[in-house]
């Protein structure tokens, strides 16, 4: 039995789909906490268990019998490391034969301040003696390509990551990297470095969604304290544009960087180029109708 905690989000449904390809779904178990979002999965026949990661009875109850876990990092940045705990807990509890979870690139060194929560999750999963794998996952190209509107309506990217590069890969290469893991033997005690084959600059990817959107896109490379001014005024809680302003400035100096092929080789592949996720979200934006006459 897999058992995979997140399964309701972004990263979740990818690697629900790919392991439904490649598992009968009598083996699969989700732990989520809202049920209700999946209810494609429990029609599909997935075993569908409530389990809010604050809820250690539940979890307790998700992970009987489960043979390996896909503990996807929670999104509650501050309370990730308490969401983490409790279910690596409930996971020495029942037996697990083998836990792997969704980290950050280079979460032991990386300088990049979200990181924390990761590496310390780590340590903590390290230290249980269960067998576990890390997947280090790098930034998602989708992290920029869902700015698009505001990108498109000003015309430029904001940012302050200079001429750092961001080896980012589709989400769909992270899932397909956890599945390729769940489902073959060989990777306990492992660390995969997980990022794009084809690393850009933020001058790069305007000049990608220039290409393909037909209007003038520019990067607006600006100094940390304007690019916080900007994210606060457009209404992020000052703790979250702290996170982003850290991430840009670390990535201007390689933090986000990477040419380990991990990620390829896990895949059996090469990573979604990001003109690709760039189209992809071009066409997924919502058509406005024409102001013109007849
Ligand atoms: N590598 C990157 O660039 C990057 C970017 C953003 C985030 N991340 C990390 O990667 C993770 C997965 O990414 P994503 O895009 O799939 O994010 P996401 O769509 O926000 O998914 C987060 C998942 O965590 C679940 N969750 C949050 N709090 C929970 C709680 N208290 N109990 C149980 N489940 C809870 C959410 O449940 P619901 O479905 O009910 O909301 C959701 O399924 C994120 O959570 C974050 O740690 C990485």
């Amino acid at each position: 039995m897999i058992v995979v905690t997140g399964a309701t989000g972004k990263l979740g449904g990818h690697v629900m789909k790919g392991l439904l390809e490649k598992v009968p779904a009598k083996d699969l178990r989700v732990a989520v906490r809202d049920p209700g979002k999946a209810a494609d999965l429990a029609a599909a026949g997935v075993d569908v268990r409530r389990a809010d990661y604050s809820d250690a009875a539940a979890l307790a109850d998700a992970l009987v019998g489960a043979d390996k876990l896909l503990l996807i990092s929670s999104s509650a940045v501050g309370r990730r490391l308490a969401h983490h705990r409790a279910v690596i807990d409930a996971a020495v509890k029942a037996g697990v034969g083998q836990v792997v979870y969704t980290s950050i690139l280079r979460a032991p060194t990386t300088p990049i301040a979200l990181a924390g929560e990761h590496k310390q999750t780590e340590e903590l999963l390290a230290a249980t003696g269960t067998p576990f794998v890390f997947l280090r996952n790098g930034w998602y190209t989708e992290n920029h390509t869902e700015q698009l509107p505001v990108i498109l309506q000003h015309g430029a990217i904001a940012a302050a990551a200079g001429d750092g590069r961001f080896a980012s890969a589709a989400r769909a290469d992270y899932a397909a990297a956890a599945v390729a893991v769940l489902t073959t033997p060989g990777h306990d005690g492992k660390a995969y470095e997980l990022a794009g084959d084809q690393p850009f600059t933020l001058a790069e990817l305007a000049a990608e969604i220039s290409k393909q959107a037909g209007q003038p896109v520019s990067y607006a490379n600006l100094p940390a304290a304007q690019y916080r001014e900007v994210l606060v005024g457009a209404g992020l809680p000052e703790a979250y544009a702290d996170i982003l302003v850290d991430a840009d400035v670390k990535a201007a100096a390689g933090a986000l960087d990477d040419s380990s092929g991990d990620l390829r080789r896990l895949i059996g592949r090469p990573t979604t180029p990001v003109a690709v996720t760039v189209a992809e979200a071009l066409a997924a934006l919502p058509v406005v109708p024409s102001q013109g006459g007849r």
